[in-house]
């Protein structure tokens, strides 16, 4: 099979042949039909997590078919479709996964593309409590940037605590900022895009933003406060600068739920405390929270703005999402 693999930390994209793998018990073997480029496939690529080991396929934003299965695999057979994200699979009876904290499972920690490989390739191998069943009604390159991106900004919004009729903001228009938009539009929220320039800002209308505030020609916090505070501010930005930028927007009682990786942010404590603010981080969810956002996207219509690359292509594919300049989601296509 043909895998893109990092062969150690900060190397290169390089497109190897392989021998396809065999799947172990609890496990399937999936045929990858799509896999979304994710900002934090940068993790794989210069080995920023800790305790990594290589080379590494990366890619967790999967969507493919159940090829094989392995023993003890009783809920899942060929030809079923799936997802995969994130959260490549946990044990369930750790004490960390009994506290919900999946992210920290100590006994089977499986982050996909980092600690097990991922879906840059015709096929990989995936622990069953990883699977998401994906719609009829949603095709492959629709559903992968889903199964990141998608759940990602989805789950954070529905925790969030913001109701129908609420301004949120969402910051950053990449991967997830653009997929955030259109899940808080369809929530019901009103939605005040936040982007550098002004070319976005007819995108950002389109995918269902109230307002769109430029950040470079504009002081976000002021704006959002003209708009009377947001609620929540939904942080997907890659910039620490931009998001300290923004916390002045909220509203009394209102929330920043951090979503991108940005460097340390700061903050006063005085403007927290006055307003009853917080800041909270998220990461993606589990298994289920994927079938949710599926089904949510399928039902509402939200859908990812993708460029289509062939496998092959992964490292151009690759730099094209680092450079920002991606409408929205960069994605791999193994035919
Ligand atoms: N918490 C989680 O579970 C989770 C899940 C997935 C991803 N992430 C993280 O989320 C972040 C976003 O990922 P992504 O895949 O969406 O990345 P992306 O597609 O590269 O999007 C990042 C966006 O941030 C924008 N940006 C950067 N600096 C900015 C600034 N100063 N002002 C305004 N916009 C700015 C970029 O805009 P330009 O186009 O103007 O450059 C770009 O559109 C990454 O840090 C990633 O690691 C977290
Ligand atoms: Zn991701």
């Amino acid at each position: 099979m043909r895998a893109v693999q990092v062969p150690r930390p900060g190397g290169p994209l390089e497109l190897v042949e392989r021998e396809i793998p065999e799947p172990g018990p609890g496990s399937v073997r999936v045929k990858v039909q799509a896999c979304g480029i994710c900002h934090s496939d940068s993790y794989t690529k210069g080995g920023l997590f800790p305790g990594m080991q290589y080379p590494r396929v990366p890619g967790h934003e999967v969507v493919g078919v159940v090829d094989a299965v392995g023993s003890g695999v009783a809920a899942w057979k060929a030809g079923d479709r799936v997802g995969i994200g994130w959260n490549g699979g946990y044990c369930g009876y750790c004490g960390n996964c009994r506290r919900g904290d999946f992210f920290a499972c100590q006994t089977a920690t499986h982050v996909t593309g980092i600690t097990s490989d991922g879906g840059y390739a015709d096929y990989l191998i995936a622990r069953t409590e990883a699977l998401a069943r994906v719609p009829d009604d949603l095709g492959a390159v629709d559903a992968a940037p889903l199964m990141c991106a998608g759940v990602t900004t989805f789950n954070c919004l529905r925790n969030s605590g913001a109701r129908g009729g609420d301004l949120v903001a969402v910051v950053g228009l990449g991967g997830l900022g653009h997929l955030g938009v259109q899940f808080a539009a369809k929530m019901g929220f009103r939605v005040a895009a936040i982007a550098r320039g002004q070319d976005k800002a007819p995108l950002a209308k389109t995918l269902g933003a109230w307002r769109y505030i430029d950040n470079q020609a504009q002081d976000p916090s002021a704006e959002l406060q003209h708009l009377g505070g947001a609620k929540v501010i939904l942080a997907t930005v890659t910039a620490a600068d931009a998001m300290e930028a923004v916390i002045g927007g909220l509203a009394v009682n209102g929330t920043m739920m951090l979503i991108g990786a940005a460097g340390p942010i700061s903050v006063s404590p005085v403007q927290l405390l006055r307003g009853r603010q917080s800041i909270k981080g998220w990461y993606s969810g589990i298994a289920s929270d994927s079938e949710d956002t599926l089904a949510f996207s399928a039902i509402s219509g939200v859908r990812s703005m993708n460029e289509i690359y062939p496998l092959e292509r992964a490292a151009e594919a690759y730099e094209r999402m680092m450079s920002g300049k991606a409408r929205f989601r960069v994605v791999l296509t193994t035919s």
